[in-house]
């Protein structure tokens, strides 16, 4: 890959202002799009979300004239690139169906991730959080059936397995020791930059879609279902986006983003196979040309050095979706006893201390139950077994998975026992 956006030229600041109808006009449609695609879509408008997040954060602590109009021009376009990513969401996608497109995103951008990540212990924390995202949409994938009645393969296309993982109930921590230890500017290479950012803004927007969007179901086990799962991506926002080393400057925070912007939308371009969706990723990564080469310019001004020092000399791929089945189903049956440990290091179960923080977290918040557990044994009762949709020889594994990925201390009251799996496995699920 020699494509270095340096030297490309993109679209001038000046020329980048668009018409109402051509921010808001395009939609896909949702029988027919392909799920990379929606995922992709998804991604995008989170990316631009943080764009626009971090040039107002930026402004609010900034006293330079020249950086504030710079910051003042793209804040607009960076929105108005948000609009037509996100409005190509059609207004008869469910909010459900919408969720199980965010839990796809996660599986399969982090897996892809954690294997083109070259710091260790960055790989560690994404296959970590993978097994959590798992987890998330093989809940959710119970509520669109229930909700909705739909088959989650409708959505997720047969391209990611639906089932059990790590349980949510024990995703939640404490927030302290979810911290990571920060990457080392100096050193780290733009592929663990460039991959960091690029999750924290996945996960922000999932966090901001549920918060926005899982009030709109009258059914409160599904509200609390959302406002749990909301919780567990808070975490993973927490987590994320302490890996990234906290002295970088703004300056260098600036080019990083509009750096991450670049190589996702050069990603988007090279794979997308949606004709619509397609031309819109090569303007908006000529748009981002133009931001960087401004943010390029002023980083060399404020700081003095080379930009390339931070991005180096080409672009990375941050994104590249294709089915990741085998290498989520190797971490599961190999991490789902995993836990964080007291050190900003890892662990299993069977080697936390009684007094592990996150124990009294989890005691406190499931005290009247967990949502996600309810989810199983409501559609239990209607179904008689759970939705779990991947190889059968590793459907019947999920009393075995359970067995050895549930904690034995502060259980929710109203956990899923390994024996009701014993006894919803040997049932078909009818569609
Ligand atoms: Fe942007
Ligand atoms: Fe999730
Ligand atoms: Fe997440
Ligand atoms: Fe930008």
């Amino acid at each position: 890959m020699s494509f270095n956006p340096l030297k490309e030229k993109g679209i001038p600041l000046d020329k980048q202002l668009r018409t109402w109808k051509d921010i808001a006009k395009r939609k896909f449609n949702k029988y027919d799009v392909d799920c990379y695609s929606r995922t992709r879509q998804i991604l995008m408008n989170g990316i631009e979300v943080e764009a626009w997040n971090f040039k107002h954060a930026f402004s609010r602590f900034c006293s330079d004239d020249e950086t504030k109009e710079f910051l003042a021009m793209t804040k607009k376009f960076e929105d108005s690139q948000q609009t037509t990513i996100n409005w190509m969401s059609p207004a008869d996608q469910s909010v459900l169906e919408t969720t199980l497109g965010y839990e796809q995103v996660a599986v399969d951008l982090t897996a892809w991730m954690a294997q083109n990540e070259p710091d260790e212990y960055v790989r560690e924390t994404f296959n970590f959080g993978l097994l959590e995202d798992f987890d998330h949409l093989y809940r959710y994938s119970q509520w669109a059936y229930m909700e909705h009645g739909i088959n989650p393969n409708e959505i997720i296309q047969a391209q990611t397995d639906v089932i059990l993982s790590r349980p949510t109930q024990n995703h939640h921590n404490c927030n302290i020791l979810r911290l990571r230890r920060p990457y080392d500017k100096e050193t780290a290479e733009p592929q663990t930059k460039v991959n960091i950012m690029t999750l924290v803004a996945a996960e922000q927007q999932t966090h901001n879609y549920y918060a926005e969007h899982g009030m709109q179901y009258g059914n409160e086990t599904l509200r609390c279902t959302y406002a749990e799962i909301k919780d567990v991506e808070e975490e993973h926002v927490n987590m994320y986006e302490s890996l990234a080393d906290p002295t970088e400057s703004l300056y260098e925070k600036l080019l990083l983003h509009e750096f991450t912007e670049v190589c996702n939308y050069y990603t988007c371009y090279a794979d997308e196979v949606d004709e619509m969706m397609k031309p819109v990723w090569e303007e908006f990564l000529a748009m981002e040309i133009g931001h960087l080469h401004e943010a390029a310019r002023l980083f060399t001004k404020f700081e003095g050095r080379d930009p390339e020092e931070v991005i180096g000399k080409k672009i990375v791929i941050p994104n590249h979706f294709e089915s990741q089945k085998e290498y989520v189903r190797n971490i599961l049956e190999n991490e789902i006893d995993k836990r964080i440990g007291l050190d900003k290091d890892y662990t299993t179960i069977d080697e936390l201390p009684e007094d592990w923080a996150s124990y009294s977290i989890q005691e406190t918040s499931n005290a009247e139950g967990s949502p996600t557990e309810t989810t199983i044994s409501t559609i239990a009762v209607q179904k008689g077994r759970d939705i779990a949709i991947a190889d059968p020889k590793l459907v019947k594994q999920q009393p075995k998975l359970l067995a050895r990925g549930l904690e034995d201390i502060a259980q929710a009251p109203n956990t899923v026992t390994v024996e009701e799996y014993e006894i919803m496995t040997q049932q078909e699920f009818e569609f």
